[in-house]
């Protein structure tokens, strides 16, 4: 049996924006936004996106369709001995960044029901960490799980299940061609009505206005560069797998363009509707804009409910903006699952509906540990480690094996003939030193700075059980199974 393949151009394009636009866009980047400067934050968020995002997109795109593979299938099809990079990534992703991600997307269905009667009362704040998470003091107390978390969460992986069954075509992209017009329908909704309340203008103002003090520290660079590659699914092995499903002649540098293009826009935009509410709570509770916005999680959880309550039709309000997270997170989460069992199915003939079976009632029981009442505090490490070190060293891999041990200039050579959009030789330079360089200096500064102060003000030994060992058992998984031999007659055809 042959390889899946997209009906259309545009069903790719659908679900490559579905993939990048995502939680992330929505509450991530407008607290970075926030927290990082304002609109100073544009500065490093676009020096990383043209210097590394874009350029590594258009990598990830260009590998997938050349090499006709997913992230394992075409890394060793360009060398044997690198297989195990695309098997870290698809890996650490399935079992790592899905299994939080998805507990995200069950609270956001939650809340998506508690919006019909405010059941946060007048104290989201106590409502999200204490009568809903309940959250332990510490990582090591995991306590019960969360019946709540742990029914929406049910519901999520069915879906997840459901779409991924079907297959790539009428599965993943019907399912996008549906879900991104929802998608954008909503959130326009969102923004205009958030824009027309009392206040917004606040709200906005310190959105936009610039700090550009805040440039000085390492960590606006460090934190610029992990969104984007966060946000855009770069080292997830994902947009290789959607690129292998192209037909050979697509116009790749375009749709790359359109992509990252969308998906930035997207979530500038989602910060017009966020601040703008935040400008109507400020105001209409007489406080100064910084009293109001809320650190990272507590942005959609705390503040956000907190001003709907506020709001005429605040009901409607809070529902339609949990369900764009869960719209968005959907997309998202779907074709995380896709780049693994795209790996499965290309290295071992798995028969794909057995499978993704398989993997998604693993995957339920392995996300339980973050309905657990430390399951927040897990979710912050693990989430830590695997973007901050696991996505931009996969980043630094790819580069170096496409920029010196593949050739860079052939790859070019197959994408300008069939893009309509031209790439020069500085993307060849680009790949080849620069992008492994400031990945490597960025490693090198989060390495340095979390050896001085822990992250998050953890014990040393729950970031060491929990985030380092999933990095490593995640890296010894990859290593055994590219050990393995190939059952089918993909990897054969590598030219
Ligand atoms: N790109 C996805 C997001 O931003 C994973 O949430």
């Amino acid at each position: 049996m042959g390889r899946d393949q997209w009906k259309s151009q545009m069903g790719f394009l659908l679900a490559a924006v579905g993939s990048a636009i995502g939680l992330g866009n929505i509450w991530r980047f407008s607290y970075m936004a926030y927290s990082y400067g304002g609109g100073a934050f544009l500065i490093p968020y676009l020096t990383a996106l043209f210097t590394a995002g874009i350029p590594l997109l258009i990598l990830e795109f260009a590998v997938g369709h050349e090499r006709i593979g997913s992230a394992p299938l075409a890394y060793a099809k360009i060398k044997r001995g690198w297989e195990w990079l695309g098997w870290w990534a698809v890996i650490f992703v399935m079992f790592g960044i899905v299994l939080y991600y998805m507990v995200i997307v069950a609270w956001c269905l939650d809340f998506f029901i508690y919006s019909f009667n405010f059941s946060w009362g007048n104290d989201p704040d106590t409502f999200f960490f204490k009568d809903f998470l309940r959250l332990s003091d510490s990582p090591f107390r995991l306590g019960g799980l969360r019946p709540p978390i742990v029914l929406a969460l049910a519901v999520i992986w069915f879906v997840n299940w459901a779409i991924v069954f079907r297959g790539v075509r009428r599965g993943i992209e019907s399912a996008n061609k549906i879900f991104m017009p929802l998608l954008f329908i909503l959130t326009a909704i969102l923004v205009v009505w958030a824009l027309s309340l009392k206040g917004a203008a606040l709200g906005i103002e310190a959105y936009l206005r610039p700090d550009f003090s805040r440039l000085a520290d390492p960590q606006v660079w460090i934190d610029a560069y992990s969104q984007i590659f966060f946000t855009l699914s770069l080292g997830f092995g994902i947009m290789i797998a959607y690129a292998s499903y192209l037909p050979p002649k697509a116009n790749i540098t375009r749709n790359a363009l359109l992509t990252a293009g969308i998906n930035s826009g997207y979530s500038v935009m989602a910060g017009f509707g966020v601040f703008a509410v935040l400008g109507f709570m400020a105001s209409s509770q007489g406080k100064p804009i910084s009293d109001v916005v809320s650190q990272s999680i507590g942005l959609a959880f705390v503040a956000y409910p907190k001003a709907v309550s506020l709001m005429p039709g605040g009901e409607i309000f809070g529902a339609i903006f949990f369900l764009c997270l869960v719209v968005a997170g959907l997309s998202s989460s779907i074709s995380i699952i896709e780049a693994f069992i795209s790996a499965m199915i290309d290295k071992f003939g798995f028969d794909r509906k057995r499978l993704i079976t398989l993997v998604s009632i693993l995957g339920f029981l392995g996300s339980l540990v973050f309905t657990s009442r430390a399951g927040l505090l897990w979710l912050d490490i693990v989430d830590h480690a695997l973007t901050h070190y696991g996505l931009v060293v996969v980043g630094i891999g790819e580069s170096v094996l496409v920029g010196w041990v593949f050739d860079v200039a052939r790859l070019r050579k197959h994408l300008n003939s069939i893009s309509s959009i031209g790439l020069g030789p500085v993307w060849d330079y680009i790949i080849k030193y620069f992008i492994p360089l400031v990945l490597g200096g960025i490693l090198l500064a989060d390495v340095l700075s979390e050896v001085k102060r822990p992250y998050g003000g953890y014990p040393w030994l729950a970031l060491l059980l929990i985030g380092c060992n999933w990095i490593f058992l995640t890296l010894m998984g990859a290593i055994a199974i590219s050990k393995r031999k190939w059952r089918t007659s993909y990897f054969l055809s590598a030219k």
